[in-house]
Parts: C-alpha cells; sequence; structure tokens
C-alpha cells in the first residue's frame, strides 16, 4: 500500500465569513440587511473561540489548518489598513504554531468591504491593482508566521453566482425583465436583473479581472516576500460522461470553461494550487446516487478525475476543501475514507499532492443557504456555542494516524 509522504499536511478548512462572526463591513452583510441572503450575527464566535476551535484540531490530529482572512477587517475603509487586526491574526497564527498545526492562509475568500463592492467592486478595471495591494500588505505582516498563502478561493463560483445565476452579491443575472425573483434558503426576494446580455459580459469581465488579480496579487506578494508559497484555490467540477461521444464532448466543453480557463490564465503565477472537490457531472448518467444534505450526489471517487485534471498544471497540489453537509453524520466517514482511497490513487498515478484538508473543521453559515447545511467534523450549538465532536471526525483521525487508508 503506498501511504501518504510523511510530511504530508492533514487537517481542515474554515473562512472567516462563515465561523468568525460580526463581519458587518462587507457585501454580504449588507445583503442580509436588505434580508436577499440569511444574516450571519455571531455564529460560531470563532474570532474570540479560535484556541478551543484549535485545540479540538489538534486533539483530533490535525497538522494543518486552512484559514481565511477578513479584508473587511483588515482594510475597512479603502487604502486604510487597521494594525489591531493585524495583531489579531498574527495571534490566530501564533495559537496554531503553538500547537504544532501548519497555518495555511486565503487571503480573500468571497465576501468583499463594502468600499469595494460600492464601487464596482471586481467589474473594475483597477480591482486587480487594489487587490494585489491589500494582499502584498498582508503578506508583509503575516509571512513571518505562515508559508502558505492563497489569493482567492474560487473565483468561478464567486464569478457565477453574482453573475450568472443571480443568488449572491451583485445579484446580477441575464433575464428577459427587469426584475427576477431569487429564492435563497426558502425565501424569495425580487432582485433587479440587467435585461439582455450585460451581466454575461460582466461575467467575463469579472473573470479575467480575478486572473488578473490573481497574478498581480502574486507579483506584488513576491516582492514583499520572495519565499512564501503562493496558491490559488480552484473549485473544480468533475465533469465526466458516458459512452456517448457528444456526452463526451460536452464533458470537455464544460472542464474547459470551468476550470481549463483560468487555470490557463493564471498557470505562470502559481507555486502550488489548492483544489476544491465537492461534485461531479456525468453527462448521459441515469444512476441514481444518495444525496448529500446540499443535494449533490455522493461521489468522493470523483476527486481522482479532478485531481488529475490540476495536475496538468504541474504544480504541487493541496486539497484544500472536501467535503459534505450531513447533520445527521451518516455518510461522513465512509465519504472521507473513499475520497482519501481516490486521492491515494491519484498520488499513485504520479500527482504530486501534498495535503488534504476537510471542509470543515465546524459547522458554519453555508452562504444563501444559512445555517441549516453542517458541514462539520464539529457541530456547533448556536445557542450556547457548546461545540460537538461528530463521529466521524474520528473516524478521519484514524486516517490520518495510518497516513492513508487500505487501497481496495
Ligand atoms: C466554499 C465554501 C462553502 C463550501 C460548501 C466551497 O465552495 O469555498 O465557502 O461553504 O464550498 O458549499
Amino acid at each position: 500500500m503506498k501511504t501518504f509522504p510523511k510530511n504530508f499536511y492533514w487537517g481542515a478548512a474554515t473562512a472567516s465569513y462563515q465561523v468568525e462572526g460580526w463581519n458587518e463591513n462587507t457585501d454580504w452583510a449588507k445583503a442580509a440587511k436588505e434580508e436577499r441572503v440569511p444574516s450571519a450575527g455571531r455564529l460560531a464566535d470563532h474570532y474570540h473561540r479560535y484556541e478551543e476551535d484549535f485545540d479540538i484540531a489538534k486533539e483530533l490530529g490535525h497538522n494543518a489548518h486552512r484559514f481565511s482572512i477578513e479584508w473587511a477587517r483588515i482594510e475597512p475603509e479603502e487604502g486604510k489598513f487597521d494594525f489591531a487586526e493585524i495583531e489579531h491574526y498574527r495571534d490566530v497564527l501564533k495559537a496554531l504554531r503553538a500547537r504544532n498545526i501548519e497555518p495555511f492562509i486565503t487571503l480573500w475568500h468571497f465576501t468583499l468591504p463594502l468600499w469595494f463592492s460600492e464601487r464596482g467592486g471586481f467589474e473594475r478595471k483597477d480591482a486587480p491593482q487594489v487587490f494585489a495591494r491589500y494582499c502584498a500588505f498582508v503578506v508583509k505582516e503575516l509571512g513571518d508566521l505562515c508559508h502558505f498563502f492563497s489569493t482567492m478561493n474560487e473565483p468561478n463560483v464567486f464569478g457565477s453566482n453574482g453573475w450568472l445565476r443571480g443568488s449572491w452579491p451583485p445579484f446580477k443575472r441575464f433575464a428577459a425583465t427587469d426584475l427576477v425573483s431569487i429564492t435563497n434558503s426558502g425565501r424569495t426576494f425580487e432582485s433587479r436583473a440587467q435585461r439582455g446580455l450585460r451581466p454575461v459580459f460582466l461575467y467575463r469581465r469579472v473573470m479575467r479581472n480575478l486572473a488578473q488579480a490573481h497574478n498581480q496579487a502574486y507579483t506584488a506578494i513576491k516582492a514583499e516576500r520572495p519565499d512564501v508559497n503562493v496558491s490559488v484555490v480552484k473549485h473544480v467540477i468533475y465533469f465526466h460522461a458516458n459512452w456517448n461521444p457528444l456526452n463526451i464532448i460536452k464533458a470537455w466543453v464544460a472542464n474547459q470553461l470551468w476550470t481549463h480557463v483560468y487555470m490557463r490564465r493564471t498557470r505562470h503565477h502559481l507555486d502550488s494550487v489548492g483544489l476544491n472537490y465537492y461534485f461531479h457531472k456525468k453527462f448521459g448518467d441515469r444512476t441514481h446516487y444518495e444525496k448529500t444534505d446540499m443535494d449533490w450526489d455522493i461521489y468522493p471517487q470523483g476527486i481522482y478525475g479532478s485531481l488529475r485534471m490540476l495536475w496538468k498544471y504541474k504544480k504541487p497540489i493541496f486539497i484544500s476543501e472536501a467535503g459534505l453537509a450531513d447533520k445527521a453524520d451518516k455518510y461522513r466517514a465512509a465519504y472521507i475514507t473513499e475520497q482519501v482511497r481516490a486521492a491515494q490513487r491519484a498520488l499513485e498515478a504520479g500527482v504530486d499532492l501534498r495535503g488534504h484538508m476537510y471542509w470543515s473543521l465546524m459547522d458554519n453559515y453555508e452562504w444563501a443557504l444559512g445555517v441549516e447545511k453542517c458541514f462539520g467534523l464539529v457541530a456547533i450549538n448556536y445557542q450556547t456555542l457548546e461545540r460537538t465532536i461528530r463521529p466521524s471526525a474520528w473516524e478521519y483521525k484514524k486516517i490520518i494516524e495510518a497516513n492513508g487508508v487500505e487501497l481496495g
């Protein structure tokens, strides 16, 4: 059996807006006040309870942890940086280091400072420079405590939900009429759509700007601290097909559009790549799959094809997120086992895989769906803030201790 290398990183991931609580100076908090998305509020209060949460991660055998910095806290007004917040994140990093847990920072995970979104966010021509300045500042201030930085999380998810599906800020989408109704977390609201194809063009512009933003951030970070490792966190949907040539072509096109376009634009500005894997789509497939609480097919083995897809770019890969919403903890242990097994097969096939971070360490705010969907190894009681370790977390610990699973 081939297990993972000795220095393999095992852990879990979180993101600031989803767990910290009270990130009010953001586009999402504004959208919540307008009742377009559920309010976040205190959530797990991880901003104050990170020590307790890292104790749990340690107890669960983790030696790595991915988390994100809230841009709106660091740069609450354009060009003004808040050093008290830098101190806060320095304390977070020290708390991880004290437990021998390697930190992986994501500099931006979906939520934007209000000032930035109100002046056009990533639609603006100068967005890449603004973003690069922020990233370089953070890495300058935190780079002595952290080696691994990702500039951004899932650019395609951010772009398509904001400009094509219209379910996330800034709620734009193609429509024949001015008003469209959007349902988030069971609540329907009327949103001002842009008539005609304009959102599609804006989406294309945003996607280009996001690639540029990453590239410029990479260069600016390297000018500050050439030694840190810089990546992008890419959401990969594993599109595949049955025997039908037409379906094979469909899958190929979908993989190009969803994964390869962005990767080609950024491939020369990457030291490594983060893979977020959640689902697959098999064209021409009638199989009935069991579903997660998100109604996504339970298909952990799809991570193999996703890893192979990213390996095309020949950069070391970290699984930066993979997991499922499963409040009853019915499928999670088996899911993690299967997914690690598939990742191990990818390793055997030559993929330079360096780490695996389950999504998520704890239950959190699942964006437009609120707190109902539970991805956590640790359950959160939002009334008492009590943390309860789910049984599957111990199964994950066994995998970590064995540094892999038996290949079946
Ligand atoms: C995101 C997370 C999200 C998770 C589950 C990923 O797309 O990075 O923020 O909670 O998927 O939907």
